[in-house]
């Protein structure tokens, strides 16, 4: 396989997994496309936008257009990895899973997402989409700041191809946890830490004191409606919905990390939460797509804890 149809596999399994399911997926394009169409000016729309539903999810360099051996992939890549795969020797491809370049610049684009699977569990979809507006904006200004192009540059100026890979295997991991909580009776917090911690991912990040953990409830707490609405989508959502999850009938929601306002603001609304692991919930759902990369080298790096499952 060459970069571009690894690309193209990467996405096809990410619309396959999304949990919006791949006809909305299809409506969000054509949104994009009517936009399109109907702008005076073109030249600065982004055009990947047509076909690529997931704008974090990029290629960002291609130096030699070869078939690819051996792939260096890493949960945040900064220049110090680049230089790491000169070291090692042999790298045909380097993948990001944290979004680098214009998959950075374009970070909010995805978490529309977010609305629709807020919706899925009941809170009114104008409810979710007026809160996670305000926040998507508030992302948008946050990574308008960053340095994009600095790790793109380091692999233009030593010749490697370059791509990052962040909803679609979010997507992936979303999926995998919805389904494995949802073919079983869960009663208690206690009980959904111990199916998370039976993930050898989660499992492996227990042995460094990084597992799963319960950021808010206690063992004993009943789970009641168990929600996968912080796996994927970007980045966290707005604060303010853990109020109108706990309406709709939300019991306790599963996520990867959460700052403190987040926190605080569910246990307000007594939404338990649990909290998988980040570097370990992002190693699932990248190695639920790297298992699909039959006869690929794959060196893990920067926190990922490769698990394969073929
Ligand atoms: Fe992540």
């Amino acid at each position: 396989m060459k970069t571009k149809e690894i690309f193209d596999l990467a996405i096809k399994t990410g619309i396959e997994a999304d949990l919006r399911g791949e006809k909305e997926v299809e409506k969000f394009l054509q949104r994009k496309k009517k936009k399109y169409e109907s702008m005076k000016d073109k030249e600065f729309f982004d055009v990947e936008a047509l076909e690529n539903p997931y704008l974090d999810s990029r290629i960002l360099h291609i130096a030699e257009d070869k078939e690819i051996k051996k792939i260096l992939f890493g949960i945040d890549l900064t220049t110090a990895e680049i230089i790491l795969a000169k070291e090692l020797g042999g790298v045909d491809l380097i993948i990001s899973h944290h979004p680098l370049g214009k998959g950075l610049a374009h970070l909010a684009d995805v978490m529309a997402l977010q609305a629709d699977v807020l919706n899925q569990y009941g809170v009114p979809i104008n409810v979710a989409e007026g809160l996670m507006r305000e926040r998507i904006s508030e992302v948008a200004r946050g990574v308008n700041s960053a340095n994009h192009q600095r790790t793109v540059d380091a692999a233009k100026l030593l010749g490697f191809n370059l791509m990052c890979l962040h909803t679609v295997c979010d997507n992936l991991a979303a999926s995998f946890l919805k389904e494995l909580i949802e073919k079983q009776e869960i009663e208690t917090i206690g009980d959904l830490l111990a199916i998370l911690r039976k993930i050898p991912e989660h499992k492996k990040a227990m042995e460094i004191g990084a597992g799963p953990k319960v950021f808010v409830g206690t063992e004993d707490n009943s789970c009641g409606k168990i929600a996968i609405t912080e796996i994927t989508g970007g980045t966290e959502g707005s604060s303010k919905l853990y109020e109108k999850m706990a309406q709709a009938g939300i019991g306790t929601v599963i996520g990867m990390h959460q700052s403190e306002e987040h926190r605080k603001q569910a246990e307000q609304s007594n939404i338990n939460v649990v909290i998988a692991g980040h570097m370990s919930s992002d190693s699932l759902g990248i190695n639920l797509f790297l298992d699909k990369l039959e006869g690929i080298e794959i060196i893990p790096c920067s926190g990922l804890t490769r698990v394969s499952r073929i």
